[in-house]
């Protein structure tokens, strides 16, 4: 996989429809940010951010719909704090301007939020727990084929191969918005590090295939992360959100 240049900015360059936007975030803000980070969350986000039982995922439940806000302000003009969501029937969240779509993800200390214009888009990050059983998970939620090359990677790649098919099948389900209502072994992925033609098969619907392009990012080490996009992708900018910038 290629390494990215990531971009810290305040601003983003216009987002071309043929071009996706991918903004980074590291989750661990300072204290005295979070007052602010709060107090631009909706009544609603404020009640989920209430559940959290540690405060560690409360500060960064937070902080990632905070830095959601944000950057979602630069694309639709409006501030961050006034901006409203609705959601599709599996509860993927959609801006009500309909011409800008938007998808988040979260893992350990990071957020990846993905921007498109007039497409779907679904983008999953995954920290790499070292410790899982891979085989047993793989056997219960992942396709045949998707098992067999699993098995057929050298064990030094297995971690990381695992997790990729995880997060291409995870970016998938929340592109076409069904989230796990959507039964995993029913498609499958690619395992192949590179390129955005990683949706093998769908339920033999060939044209279900073509509609999508998916494929991994590298964004950190130890991550794994992959986005899927309606139709094709000409260009991929990629973009760290600065705390800074708040
Ligand atoms: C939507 C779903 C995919 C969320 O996945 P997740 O890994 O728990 O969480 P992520 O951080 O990647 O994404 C969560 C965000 O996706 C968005 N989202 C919620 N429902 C969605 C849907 N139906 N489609 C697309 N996006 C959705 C929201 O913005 C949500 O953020 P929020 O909860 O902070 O508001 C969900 O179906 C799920 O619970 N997955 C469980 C993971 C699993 O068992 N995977 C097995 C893979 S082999």
């Amino acid at each position: 996989m290629d390494p990215i240049h990531w971009q810290t900015t305040q601003s983003a360059p216009p987002l071309e429809p043929d071009e996706v936007h991918v903004w980074r975030v590291f989750l661990d803000w300072p204290q005295a940010m979070l007052h602010q980070a709060l107090s631009i969350l909706s009544p609603e986000e404020k009640k989920r951010a209430e559940r959290f039982v540690l405060d560690l995922h409360r500060s960064q439940f937070i902080v990632s719909h905070a830095a959601l806000r944000h950057i979602l302000s630069r694309y639709i003009n409006q501030p961050a704090a006034v901006i409203n969501f609705t959601q599709g029937t599996h509860g993927k969240p959609y801006l009500l301007q309909p011409d800008v779509q938007f998808n988040m993800s979260d893992s350990k200390q990071l957020a990846l939020y993905a921007i498109t214009k007039n497409r779907e888009v679904g983008i999953d990050i995954e920290w790499m727990r070292p410790d899982i059983d891979r085989m047993g998970i793989a056997k219960r939620f992942f396709a045949l084929q998707e098992q067999q090359q699993l098995r057929a990677l050298p064990q030094a790649q297995q971690l990381t191969g695992f997790y990729q098919c995880w997060a291409r099948k995870e970016a998938y389900i929340k592109v076409i918005g069904q989230g796990l209502s959507f039964p995993l072994a029913n498609f499958s992925v690619s395992l192949q590090p590179d390129g955005f033609n990683n949706l093998l098969s769908v339920n033999d619907d060939t044209e279900e295939v073509k509609r999508w392009s998916l494929g991994s990012i590298a964004v950190a080490e130890g991550y794994a992360a992959a986005l899927a996009v309606e139709g094709e992708i000409s260009k991929i900018h990629y973009f760290d959100w600065m705390a800074r910038a708040f």
